[in-house]
């Protein structure tokens, strides 16, 4: 996009000046504030700190050799030495016909397609999915498709935890006090019954902890009866995450759980246990960090002294299987910000154990979701909120909110645009805050029609396709190509906005936070529907017409692959 042409010119002109600087640090980003111009580029100031030079001075030099009138007015050195560029308003129009004859979207595919894998949502089995899962399950989504649509090859894996100690007691509480009816109606509910009642007698009665550690015992050699039953458990889990899946529009290309890696577990220990990663320890198999301050004090277990591995050891033996299976450049895992020291000590085991591997790990983390009160969100009762019924409420309450709006609507074309409102205004309630946040959780807020909210964005592309609709029907609508003159200072700004769409998106796969999106979208809306109140659409003429009926049609296209992108459905009506 503009940006990237004005970068290049930049940089040809920095490596003439300065042969060996390093040109990727030379970038043009949008300008933070438009009074001082429309794009900004601070890299000279680095490049002259290096070499103990003036910036101003070799600003100076880069101008005299910078031609860049085909696209900027002017360009002004800035303060110590920024380059604050201001566009014309022709190089704008030319970007505008191109995305209006469908030769971009104001993006620019990578030119260096990068393999990801994105480990997300990754709930536990036989435990119904409550609203701390959603985070990662929508992050994660977000993230995916924002990369994606960046040209990289994302590959997307649900990790689930089906393997671990607690299925010991799951299988006693199945055997002993299982209720079929509640089974049939509500798997995970009664699994997640049966699994409270079994871990209270479980800390009490030491008789009970044996019959779990046997059951699991069994569960580890074979024995077909608790394979077979622990299958079910598996098999009545995914069939109610896939119906959460099935309503957020959630899709993963692998599902490969913890017990798919218990063939490789033993191996993993014994292989870093023999290149003297791991050491015995009181009986336990141990990494110490001791070069690593932050870690000194933190060894990883990766074999209890009962020989059991665990989550560490599942998660060293997924690495390796990831890396040989699909050569990922990076591998980003999206998780609650607890599990912050697990990630830190294996990606530090995983340097050590394959200091080969030309992989980017990250730990995408994130807050938690409060209650209005500040504290943890649970219902009333003060249990977990499950995921099915605050789905089933947000749809009931945007029900309410579009029947106030259209009480002539047809019940099922309310139920329809309740449904698209009610998903969208969780998740984008949930992409909104900085994820390193906690967040409250407001039903008020989130549904708000005004505001930075998805009601909000949603509603400007309804209202950009009833004009739309309009001008197809008064035959408005002409074949003549849009010129965009952009003659309004609304018109302008709402055209220079459409154009950094792309910039925002490298933002959000850069950072991984897709809150950036949702200010771009809230903004992108908010200017849209300035313009809408300055500048007639219908109302204006010849070439003025068809130009702002262009620009209604761009922005309703970004608006909507933006509320893509965040996982959000729109509607042609509200
Ligand atoms: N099942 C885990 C949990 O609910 C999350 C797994 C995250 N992924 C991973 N590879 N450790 O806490």
């Amino acid at each position: 996009m503009l940006h990237l042409l004005l970068q290049e010119r930049l940089q040809s002109v920095v490596q003439n000046i300065l042969p060996d600087a390093n040109l990727r640090l030379v970038q043009v980003r949008p300008c933070p504030d438009p009074k001082f111009g429309d794009y900004q580029s601070i890299a000279l100031m680095a490049l002259a700190r290096e070499r103990k030079r003036n910036p101003r001075q070799i600003a100076e030099q880069v101008l005299k050799q910078l031609d860049l009138s085909e696209f900027c007015d002017k360009v002004e050195i800035a303060g110590p030495g920024f380059l604050n560029f201001r566009i014309k308003p022709a190089a704008i129009s030319r970007i505008l016909q191109q995305a209006a004859r469908g030769e971009h979207q104001f993006l620019q595919p990578s030119s260096a397609p990068r393999t990801v894998v994105i480990d997300f949502s990754s709930p536990n089995v036989a435990k119904p999915m409550h609203v701390g899962h959603i985070r990662s399950t929508i992050l994660g989504d977000c993230l995916a498709r924002v990369l994606r649509l960046l040209g990289h090859r994302v590959i997307t894996d649900n990790h689930i935890g089906d393997w671990g100690t607690q299925f010991g007691k799951l299988l006693l509480g199945w055997k002993t006090m299982r209720d079929d009816a509640a089974l049939l109606r509500e798997p995970l509910e009664e699994m997640g019954r049966i699994y409270k009642e079994i871990n209270a007698r479980f800390e009490a009665d030491d008789q009970v902890k044996a019959q779990a550690r046997h059951e699991l015992l069994k569960l580890q050699s074979g024995d077909p009866e608790n394979t077979r039953i622990w299958q079910e458990m598996i098999r009545l889990s995914l069939q109610e995450f896939d119906q959460i899946y099935r309503r957020l529009a959630i899709q993963f290309d692998h599902l490969l759980g913890e017990s798919f890696y218990n063939p490789q577990l033993q191996s993993v220990v014994a292989d870093l246990q023999s290149r003297g990663i791991a050491r015995e320890s009181e009986g336990a198999t141990v990494v110490f960090f001791d070069d690593i301050p932050e870690l000194k004090e933190q060894p990883a277990l990766i074999r209890k002294s009962d020989g059991a591995a665990n989550y560490t050891t599942t998660d060293l033996a997924t690495l390796e299987y990831r890396l040989k299976t699909w050569q990922p450049d990076e591998i980003i895992y999206v998780t609650d910000a607890r599990q912050q020291l697990h990630f830190k000590q294996l990606f530090a085991i995983l340097e050590r154990w394959k200091p080969d591997a030309q992989v980017k790990l990250t730990h995408v983390w994130f807050g938690m979701i409060l209650g209005e009160d500040g504290k943890p969100f649970k219902t009333r009762t003060g249990e977990n909120v499950k995921l099915k019924d605050l789905l089933d409420e947000a749809e009931q309450r945007a029900f309410d909110v579009v029947t106030a709006k259209n009480p002539d609507l047809p019940e099922a074309e309310r139920r329809e645009i309740a449904r698209v409102i009610g998903l969208g205004a969780i998740k984008y309630s949930d992409l909104l805050p900085n994820r390193q946040s906690d967040y409250a959780f407001s039903w008020e807020k989130m549904l708000a029609l005004t505001g930075n909210t998805a009601p909000y964005v949603q509603y400007a592309y309804t209202r950009i396709q009833s004009i739309l609709r309009k001008a197809a029907e008064t035959g408005a609508i002409s074949q003549a190509a849009p010129e965009f003159l952009l003659n309004s200072a609304e018109e302008l700004d709402l055209a220079k906005h459409l154009l950094n769409f792309g910039i925002v998106l490298e933002a959000v796969a850069d950072e991984y936070r897709p809150n950036y999106l949702c200010n771009y979208l809230y903004d992108l809306a908010s200017l849209f529907a300035r313009f809408f109140e300055h500048c007639p659409v219908l109302k204006s003429e010849g070439q003025e017409r068809i130009d702002r009926l262009a620009l209604c049609q761009l922005t309703g296209r970004i608006l909507r692959q933006g509320l893509n992108l965040l996982g959000i459905e729109t509607t042609e009506k509200m």
